[in-house]
């Protein structure tokens, strides 16, 4: 069975969310999605989540192209992270392109997948901000 992994917040769950997650199962036949706590997002990336770790977990494993969800608290994790799942391919979005590149030193495959144009989290959250304001 080939084992994909991905990695992100999630944070209110959208279809740019939807489209990565079933092409990275398309890759495979078991997605794990390691999803980043709040903790990690507050002091690592200085973004606050709207939904909670907890909440954002639920949403995701309720997506029939999800496995399995664990939790994401350090940016080294991810070299065990390929042994500790037994991991074939792992996958990203394109805003990450180069970056986990190192990973094929762990066996395995990378890939990048392009980003379903427009949306984002920081999208929604602005465009919501200025409905307020009309
Ligand atoms: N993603 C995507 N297409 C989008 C938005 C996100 O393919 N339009 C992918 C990202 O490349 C990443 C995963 O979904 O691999 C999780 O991304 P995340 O950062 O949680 O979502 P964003 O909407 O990009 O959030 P933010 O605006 O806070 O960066």
């Amino acid at each position: 069975m080939k084992r994909v992994i991905t990695y992100g917040t999630f944070d209110l769950l959208h279809y740019g969310h939807i489209n990565l997650l079933r092409r990275a199962k398309e890759l495979g036949e078991y997605l794990v999605v390691v999803l980043s706590t709040d903790e990690f997002n507050w002091n690592e990336k200085k973004k606050r989540c709207y939904f909670s770790y907890e909440q954002r977990k639920i949403l995701l494993e309720a997506i029939r192209f999800v496995d399995l969800v664990v939790p994401e608290d350090s940016w080294d994790q991810k070299r065990l992270d390929m042994h500790k799942y037994h991991i074939d391919t792992f996958v990203m979005g394109s805003d990450w392109i180069g970056k986990f590149d190192f990973l094929e030193e762990e066996g395995v495959e990378v890939v990048y997948l392009e980003r379903t144009p427009e949306i984002s989290t920081t999208q929604i959250k602005s465009n919501l901000k200025k409905l307020q304001l009309t």
